[in-house]
Order: C-alpha cells, then structure tokens, then sequence
C-alpha cells in the first residue's frame, strides 16, 4: 500500500532550497515542509552546541507540522547535530546531505576533490572521516570558504564579485590539480556556473540532485499526496525574500515562526 508521507527541511536560510528544488522534480506530489533559520544565520560559524540546539527546536517543529521524513538540509546542520537528531528523534527518518555524497564519492573515480564547506562542516572533518570509514582512498581537499554564504545571502551573485572570492578560494594551493569539487554547502550549487568560468574542466558534483535521490530511496512507494509545499522563517527580511523570488521562483508565503 502507498503510504503518505511528509517531508521537513531546513538550513539556515536560503541554501536548503537548493536541495529542495531538485526534491521538487523527483518527488513532486509530496507534501513538503521548508524552514529556513534565517535569525540564526550563518550556521557555518557557529559552534556545534549552538547548531546542534537550533537543529533540535527546528525538527521538533516540523515533527509537529506532521512530517515523518526529516532532510538536513545543510552540510553544517549534519555535520554537528545529524547523530543527535537521530538519536533525539527516533520516530523519524532522517537524510542528512553528508552520506548520500560521501556513497556517491565512494563509487566515483578516485581523484583529487575539493571539498569546499563552511567552517563548522570542515572543522568537522566529517566527510573524510565517512569516507575513512567506508575505507576508501581517496584524495580529498577540505577547505573552509567562509565568505560565499553571505555574498549570496546577500545578493551578490550576478555581480561578478561571487567570481572573485570563489577564484580567491580555488587559488589555494592546497587545490592544485583538482578534478572534481563538492560543494560542501547546499548555498553552494549557486555558485556553480561560477565555477564552470573558472575551472572549465573540473567536475562540479551534482549534490542535490544526489541528497534528491537519497531521499527518494528513503521514502519507498511514497508516491501520495497533494504537493503542497509550506515555507517558514524565523525571521522575514524584504532581501531573504526577494532573493527566495528571484533565485528560485518562490512567490508563495512564507510565515514567520520563531522556535
Ligand atoms: N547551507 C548551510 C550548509 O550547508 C549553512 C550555511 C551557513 O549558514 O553558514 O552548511
């Protein structure tokens, strides 16, 4: 029998919505529930307490809006609270954005990756670490790009100045030769056209549409549902909003709910 399921995902803003866009095209007819924590915006900077205990009030939260399938919808999130979410929620199925990647990584070819993430994520070595244990080799770059959550948080992409920072970021020496690279930050796949000017020949690692997938498997015969899609923020400014428009075609409401 097909059973009706709902899916939950946050981030801390505006990033999420990557990994829910490419959700959108597998798995359109289910009901979805988006929150994104802009008051607590950048996770990427903060400690793994703090992340860990905004995460908490957040699926708390969509539990209680109905959803059984909860997606962490950003790298920092799964890197320091992905385990204790699980274990806080047993009742619910969680996909974090690290695993699905890191499989696909593992079944890839092995070659120099970039790994570019925020802060919290790199500081968390949690891909090489799944990597490790999944005991493959592999040659992967970690490096902390602070500054790209911001320049698109803040609407800079367009501008030709989210080229410089990411040029700035693919000049370290430490990414010498690199092959592919994993936006470790689901704002990331923004910048991905910025990347193809850059490095023309470098493979950008298709994330969402991968987490997508995962998802996908984790929901079985899901197929019921109205599509309805709700948005929710803990906090509304005219800027996060006319971005949500302009970058992904969002006109719907998103209501304001601080946790
Ligand atoms: N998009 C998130 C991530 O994947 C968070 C970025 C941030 O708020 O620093 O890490």
């Amino acid at each position: 029998m097909k059973k009706q399921r709902k899916i939950g995902l946050f981030d801390s803003g505006l990033g999420g919505l990557t990994v829910l866009r490419a959700l959108e095209e597998k798995l359109p007819q289910v009901d979805k529930v988006y929150y994104g924590d802009t008051l607590h915006l950048p996770y990427g900077d903060k400690s793994d307490e703090a992340i860990g205990a905004f995460s908490r009030e957040i699926v708390g939260f969509l539990a209680a809006e109905g959803c059984d399938v909860i997606v962490i919808a950003c790298n920092s999130a799964s890197a320091a609270a992905g385990t204790m979410l699980e274990e806080s929620f047993p009742d619910l199925t969680f996909i974090n954005v690290i695993d699905p990647v890191v499989a696909s990584l593992a079944q890839g070819p092995q070659r120099k990756t970039a790994l570019l993430g925020t802060r919290a994520t790199v500081r968390s070595g949690a891909y090489t670490k799944r990597l490790d244990a999944l005991r493959v080799a592999h040659e992967l770059i970690a490096l902390p790009t602070p500054l790209l959550v911001p320049l698109i948080e803040d609407g800079f992409l367009g501008t030709g100045i989210e080229i410089s920072v990411l040029e700035h970021y693919l000049n370290d020496p430490t990414l010498e030769g690199i092959e592919a690279i994993v936006p470790g930050c689901t704002h990331y796949p923004l910048l991905r056209e910025a990347a193809a000017k850059l490095r023309p020949g470098v493979d950008w690692i298709d994330a969402p549409a991968i987490v997508a997938e995962a998802v996908v498997t984790a929901c079985g015969a899901a197929i019921e549902g109205s599509g309805t899609t709700t948005y929710y923020l803990s906090d509304a400014t005219p800027s996060f909003l006319a971005l949500a428009s302009s970058t992904f075609g969002i006109t719907a409401h998103w209501d304001k709910k601080v946790l």
